[in-house]
């Protein structure tokens, strides 16, 4: 797989030094979400209070993109209120069709646009979306 140097440092970056990497010690919205096709999981935890996302963290074990991107997540969904958590999780979407996405206030997202045309790297990098999209229901 071929990706930008800058996109690849990026992602390494957040595979080397997980940003919100552990758990809460107290209750938490908590997602257990597997890979089916490689069988890699992703632990996501939320702290939800008044609709608005206060803390994240995560644990799992996967590839560098799938946990690049639970820490690029959990880093960008905080503090946003569970509507603008899933509009964010909308726009990765787009960004997973190839389309030319801009995340202003967190650009290290961008970095996972490089991963479009592989399919099966496209579902590493959306698993820790898929797990907020369901923790965001269950707190529906
Ligand atoms: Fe979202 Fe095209 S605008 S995939
Ligand atoms: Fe399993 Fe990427 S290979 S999540």
């Amino acid at each position: 797989m071929q990706l930008d140097d800058l996109y690849r440092r990026v992602i390494m970056d957040h595979y080397k030094n997980p940003r919100n990497r552990g758990k809460f010690e107290d209750d938490a919205v908590t997602i257990d979400l597997n890979n089916p096709t490689c069988g890699d999981r992703i632990s996501l935890q939320m702290k939800v209070e008044d609709g608005i996302v206060k803390d994240a963290k995560y644990t799992g074990e996967g590839c560098s993109i799938s946990m690049s991107s639970a820490s690029m997540m959990t880093d960008a969904v905080k503090g946003k209120t569970l509507e603008e958590a899933l509009e964010l999780a909308s726009k990765f979407s787009c960004l997973m069709q190839g389309e030319d996405v801009e995340f202003e206030e967190y650009e290290d997202i961008e970095a996972l646009s490089g991963v479009n045309k592989f399919p099966a790297r496209i579902k590493c990098a959306t698993l820790a979306w898929n797990a907020l999209r369901k923790g965001i229901d269950d707190t529906e």
